[in-house]
C-alpha cells in the first residue's frame, strides 16, 4: 500500500467520522420533534468509530478527479456511508447473517436490542436522504436530484436491498456462477459502483466520464466482495473485527465455495484489472483510485 494511498484513505475516514459525528447529534434538526436518546446512540454505536470508510473514500477521490472537494463531498459522503452502515446493521440481524461482532465491537442488536437496531437502520437510511436533499451538500438543485436518484437506484429492489434479497434466497442453493456474480453486483457492488458515480456528479463530469467511472465502480465493487469472501473463508475474527468462516456455516452463494479460492482469486485480480483500465484517461490524477485498486487486491490475496 502506497503511503499517499494510506494516508488518503485515513484522512477521508476522519473527515467522514466528523462529518457524521455532526450529523448524528442529539439536537433535533429544522422540522424534527425530538431525536430519541437511545436511537440517536444506537445510530452513533453504528456509524461512529470504525469501518475503512473505502466508500466515502471513492467518493471523495472519484470528484477530486474532477475538482470538487469541500463540505458539500464530505456530506455527501457522509450520507453513502450512512446507506452502508444500515446494511451492515440489517445484515447482522439475527433473521438475517445473525452475527455478533461488527467493527471489532459487539453488533446494534448485541449492544442494544433487535427493535432499535432495526429502527437505527431504518432511521440511517432516511438520514442519508435528508443529508443529500440540503442545499449544504451542493446548491445546484439538479445535482442534489441526481445525487439521490442514484443513491435510491443503488440502495434499494434493483440494488443492495435486492441483492440481500437474493443473497438470503440463495442460502443453501448451488446457484452458477453467473448467478452468484449478479448478487454481488447487486448487494455489495450497487453501493461501490455509487460511490464513483457520486463523486462525477458532485463534480460536473460529462456523461461519459460519469459512465467510465460506473463502470470502474461497478468493476472494484465485484472484486470488493471477492475479497470480503475470501477474507470470509481465510482470515480471522481478531483482524477482520467480525466473525469469519461465517459464509460455509450458512451455505451463502458465495464464488468461493462454488469455485475455491484460486478461481475467486483469478477473477478478483480480472476484475481489478478491468476497473483499472478505465481509469487509462486520467493518468497521474486518478493514482489514488488505482491504489485503491491495488488495496483491495491485497485484501483478497
Ligand atoms: C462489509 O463492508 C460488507 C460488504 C459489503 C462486503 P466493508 O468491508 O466496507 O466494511 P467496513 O465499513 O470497513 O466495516
Ligand atoms: C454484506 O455482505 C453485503 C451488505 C449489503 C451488507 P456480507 O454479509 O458478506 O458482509 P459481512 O461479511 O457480514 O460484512
Ligand atoms: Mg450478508
Ligand atoms: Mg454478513
Ligand atoms: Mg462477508
Amino acid at each position: 500500500m502506497s503511503d499517499t494511498f494510506e494516508s488518503r484513505l485515513a484522512e477521508a475516514a476522519a473527515a467522514t467520522e466528523a462529518t457524521l459525528a455532526a450529523l448524528l447529534s442529539d439536537a433535533p434538526g429544522e422540522g424534527e420533534l425530538a431525536r430519541p436518546e437511545r436511537l440517536v446512540a444506537a445510530m452513533r454505536h453504528a456509524a461512529l468509530g470504525g469501518g475503512k470508510r473505502f466508500r466515502p473514500f471513492l467518493l471523495i477521490e472519484n470528484a477530486r478527479l474532477f475538482g470538487a472537494e469541500g463540505s458539500g463531498v464530505l456530506r455527501a459522503a457522509a450520507a453513502l456511508e450512512c446507506v452502508h452502515c444500515y446494511s451492515l446493521v440489517h445484515d447482522d440481524l439475527p433473521a438475517m447473517d445473525d452475527d455478533d461482532l461488527r467493527r471489532g465491537r459487539p453488533t446494534v442488536h448485541r449492544a442494544f436490542d433487535e427493535a432499535t437496531a432495526i429502527l437505527a437502520g431504518d432511521a440511517l437510511l432516511t438520514l442519508a436522504f435528508d443529508i443529500l436533499a440540503d442545499p449544504a451538500t451542493d446548491p445546484d438543485p439538479d445535482v442534489r436530484l441526481a445525487l439521490i436518484a442514484g443513491l435510491a437506484r443503488a440502495a434499494g429492489i434493483g440494488g443492495m436491498a435486492g441483492g440481500q434479497m437474493l443473497d438470503m434466497a440463495g442460502e443453501g442453493k448451488a446457484l452458477p456462477a453467473e448467478t452468484i456474480a449478479g448478487v454481488q453486483a447487486m448487494k455489495t457492488g450497487a453501493l461501490i459502483r455509487y460511490a464513483a458515480e457520486a463523486g462525477a456528479i458532485l463534480g460536473r463530469a460529462g456523461p461519459d466520464d460519469r459512465v467510465r467511472l460506473a463502470r470502474f465502480g461497478a468493476a472494484l465493487g465485484a472484486a470488493f466482495q471477492l475479497a470480503d469472501d475470501l477474507l470470509d473463508a481465510s482470515g480471522n475474527a481478531a483482524a477482520l473485527g467480525k466473525a469469519s468462516a461465517k459464509d460455509a456455516a450458512r451455505k451463502k452463494p458465495t464464488l468461493v465455495a462454488l469455485l475455491g479460492m484460486d478461481e475467486a482469486r483469478r477473477r478478483l485480480a480480472t476484475h481489478i484489472a478491468a476497473a483499472e483500465a478505465e481509469l487509462a484517461p486520467y493518468g497521474a490524477a486518478a493514482t489514488p483510485l488505482s491504489a485503491a485498486c491495488a488495496f483491495i487486491a491485497a485484501r483478497g490475496a
